[in-house]
């Protein structure tokens, strides 16, 4: 039972924020809180323009947003999240800090688990704590001046603004870029991440010994650093969070993709495929082999990953089950199929509950650069 309450206030965003509050403490989620939390914290926000959330609210709202992510296809572990509470850390160099210790947490040592760390709240004039980087981890990409590609091409602007705040890059394929982190009281910093916070996977075939050759590796972390955390009315926009890899992120994107590392030409030719035509589907058997490579390798770096088989199932289920719980599942369906394969994945046979953005608590993009499906 909801009694009524005044929602109404003279500023339209206010009002929208009060909206959300009080939804978010309806949620069934949230009905063993006090009695007259959501009261106090409506007050709260009217008085002040936001409220001071408690760790456990933080977290099941974190939970939540996961849940209701659209984009992801990971979501039947939501309930497995852990939080760091990073409110706090109200220096660059708190917050990276509370960023190295998210990657020692979530790494732990190839058993990945899933992490949120949540920093502290935008200042009442609106200036923010936000890490630039869009994921913890990422590898610096270098324009030589004939135009060629060192290193990841979707980084290079990024790997402008390191280099124009005085990093210096070894100039490798696998730099990996220091954390950007910007506050409302200091221009934007940067932090090397120590080495042994980025787990890495050299790639190696099960099969072809040259594989190793082409020395290729990945970083065993995925940890979005780029999307606000938006949480009954309340909006984190220092909130990485990290689940675990599915192989074709890494091989049918990140190394395949030709904006990227555009591998599957050499591995073709390393395969001796017939790569006269496209005919010949040289580019997909490329791509087989290497997601082999990928899978194979991190299994044996013990780094934990899925694959996309198991993914999908397991994400079916989860809709399944959300479904029996009487719940929505907002899903996007070019998300949460493979790029490669989706037709003999459970996801691609199914509609979905259509794919609400709006839906709160939830991550939110803050418009990142570049592809829309990365
Ligand atoms: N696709 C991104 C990458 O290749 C990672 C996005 C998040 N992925 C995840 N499994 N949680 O780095």
């Amino acid at each position: 039972m909801s009694e009524q309450v005044d929602l109404r206030a003279s500023d339209p965003q206010l009002s929208g924020r009060l909206v959300e509050c009080r939804d978010f403490f309806d949620l069934p989620e949230l009905k063993h809180l006090p009695a007259d939390r959501k009261a106090q914290a409506l007050a709260e926000m009217r008085r002040a323009g936001t409220y001071v959330q408690t760790p456990e609210e933080i977290l099941i709202g974190a939970k939540l947003a996961w849940r209701n992510h659209a984009r992801c296809v990971g979501r039947k572990h939501w309930r497995t999240l852990k939080l760091i509470d990073a409110r706090d850390a109200t220096t660059a160099e708190a917050i990276a800090q509370a960023c190295f210790e998210h990657l020692r947490v979530a790494t732990n040592g190839g058993a990945l688990q899933s992490i949120v760390t949540v920093g502290p709240t935008p200042l009442p004039d609106g200036r923010e704590y936000r890490i630039i980087s869009p994921q913890l981890i990422r590898y610096a990409g270098y324009r030589a001046v004939d135009g060629a590609v060192t290193g990841d091409p979707a980084h290079l602007e990024l790997t402008q603004l390191a280099t124009k705040l005085g990093w210096r890059g070894k100039g490798t394929d696998f730099d990996v870029l220091p954390l950007m982190i910007s506050t409302p009281d200091e221009p934007i910093r940067w932090f090397d991440i120590p080495r042994e916070l980025v787990m890495e996977v050299p790639l190696e075939h099960p099969n072809y010994r040259w594989f190793a050759g082409l020395e290729l590796k990945w970083h065993a972390v995925p940890a979005v650093s780029n999307m606000d955390l938006e949480i009954g009315g309340v909006r984190y926009p220092c909130a990485p969070f990290n689940g675990w890899y599915v192989n074709t992120e890494v091989g049918a994107r990140n190394f395949s993709d030709q904006d990227r590392y555009d591998m599957l030409p050499a591995i073709a030719k390393k395969l001796r495929l017939d790569m006269s035509s496209d005919r010949t589907l040289w580019k997909d058997r490329a791509l087989v082999e290497l997601n082999r490579a990928v899978i194979h390798s991190f299994r044996e770096s013990g780094a934990y990953m899925v694959d996309h088989h198991t993914v999908a199932k397991q994400f079916v289920d989860h809709v399944d089950r959300e479904t029996e719980a009487g719940r929505k599942c907002p899903t996007d369906w070019a998300w949460v199929n493979p790029p490669m394969s989706s037709g003999i994945t459970p996801t691609f046979h199914r509609l979905y509950d259509p794919p609400d953005m709006d839906i709160r608590p939830n991550f939110v993009s803050r418009g990142a650069l570049g592809c829309p499906f990365s």
